[in-house]
């Protein structure tokens, strides 16, 4: 990336040109935020999230208006104008300011050749206004295999799945329920002045009207509370925890579930924790501190027990495995730019062989619970047939929960505009012999 100096959109164009080039915004937004004072950071943030976001829409939009594409040396151009064109198309700014921002930002980018062509296409899309959507990516914001998956998977949802994905997801937080009761927490929100309600299916959370920065929440860096959403906080009314039980967590990288569980009971007899990841674990560490928690950690593959496992076995274990995150694309809508549909056979490879690692470290009359936050059968329901065709002892425990529907192997979430992210929940046991 280039200078420090550069304007903030020239800034958005490189990190949306690393995304094209397979980093995920939160690998390559992080130093990019550092290059700005801290009031601009929002700014930069909303620009890339934005501008992914509605990428494929304005892509669409950007394609149309291009006679033939940008020559390679020059694609941080092509960037820079479909921010431009998401400010154009979903902000407030001025357009002028808009236009005036771009040219600048493309001379400071060192392709002044190119200010000409920008200034046209940006004063055409001005005056001409959004074209009507030509193609179903364009219409949804989507890859046209996202699209076409999910209406295959859901003929009567897809459409209301493709634009929970687009909506803002809300700020929802998991009250500490060690420390504070989601009564008691509720009431030093609005004493605060932070508009909040209780959310519907987990136990301890709260949804806020309007995202605030954590700073801002009461006693959030002493442990009051964290941010998780909804349908991610559900984990712990599966797993049935009790007194004196030895807990696994086994991809359990920042570490939101491994805290939910250790707040949920603290009479708990040890919870160990996974992640494969040596740069995610100690995010996890983090977490525990900040909530005053303690877990064993481990950086292991899971899958890889001889590596790791003492030989005790385990009375929970949460798998809450590596997957398309095709439920949480409002939050990450990079996943948009970033997955493909050839990535979706491996991953299920892998979260059947998590899955068939850890049935056997289970202790017998113990429960595992297996999570993704995807809306793909394939890496869902149909992972827990296909286990359950090789361990027909399995026993599948059918929740008595309000939420998701049923699949016949396990319980889907679907994003929900207004509340929870889209998450898949399957309950097992391991009989007594
Ligand atoms: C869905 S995320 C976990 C989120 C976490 N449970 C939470 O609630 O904060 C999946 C995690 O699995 C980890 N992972 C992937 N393959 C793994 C493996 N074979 N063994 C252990 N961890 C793995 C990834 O590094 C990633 O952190």
């Amino acid at each position: 990336m280039g200078s420090t100096s550069q304007p903030m959109r020239a800034i958005a164009a490189e990190v949306l040109l690393a995304v094209e080039g397979g980093q995920s915004l939160s690998q390559c937004l992080p130093p990019a935020l550092n290059r700005l004072a801290l009031n601009e950071r929002p700014a930069l943030q909303a620009l890339c999230y934005g501008t992914s976001r509605w990428f494929h829409r304005l892509e669409g939009e950007l394609s149309g208006r291009l006679k033939k594409p940008l020559r390679k040396p020059d694609r941080v151009v092509h960037h820079l104008m479909l921010v431009a064109l998401f400010q154009l198309r979903f902000s407030q700014q001025a357009s002028y300011a808009v236009l005036n921002e771009t040219v600048e930002a493309c001379r400071a980018l060192d392709k002044p050749h190119l200010t000409g062509l920008v200034n046209g296409v940006l004063r055409a899309a001005e005056r001409e206004g959004a074209p009507e959507p030509a193609d179903d990516p364009a219409r949804f914001s989507h890859p046209m295999w996202m699209v076409e998956k999910l209406r295959h998977n859901w003929p009567d949802n897809w459409q209301r799945i493709l634009e929970a994905n687009n909506a803002q997801a809300p700020m929802t937080l998991r009250v500490n329920a060690l420390r504070f009761s989601r009564e008691q927490y509720l009431a030093l929100l609005a004493e605060a002045g932070i508009e909040a309600s209780p959310t519907r299916f987990a136990p301890h959370g709260i949804q806020l009207a309007s995202p605030v920065p954590v700073d801002r929440l009461p006693w959030f860096a002493d442990g009051a509370a964290s941010v998780q959403d909804e349908a991610a906080q559900l984990c712990t009314t599966l797993l049935d925890l009790a007194p004196g039980q030895r807990v696994l967590d086994a991809c359990a990288a920042p570490g939101g579930k491994t805290c939910a569980i250790l707040e949920s009971r603290a009479d708990l007899s040890d919870v160990v924790a996974i992640d494969e990841s040596a740069a995610r674990l100690p995010r996890v560490q983090e977490n525990l501190d900040r909530l005053d928690l303690t877990a064993s950690l481990l950086q292991a593959d899971a899958a890889a027990t001889e590596q790791w496992w003492d030989g005790t076995p385990f009375d929970r274990i949460l798998l809450d495995v590596p997957c398309s995150a095709s439920g949480v694309i409002r939050r990450h809508p990079d996943i948009k730019l970033l997955r493909r549909e050839s990535d979706i056979v491996p991953l299920a490879a892998i979260q059947l062989g998590l899955l068939d690692a850890m049935w056997s470290i289970l202790k017998p009359g113990g429960r595992l619970v297996y999570a993704t936050c995807s809306v793909f059968p394939q890496e869902n329901h149909r992972i827990i047939q296909r286990f359950r065709k090789q361990q027909e002892n399995a026993i599948l425990v059918e929740p008595a929960v309000p939420w998701g529907l049923d699949m016949g192997a396990g319980r889907q979430l679907l994003p929900d505009a207004n509340s929870h992210d889209g998450f898949f929940y399957a309950v097992l046991e391991k009989p007594e012999p």
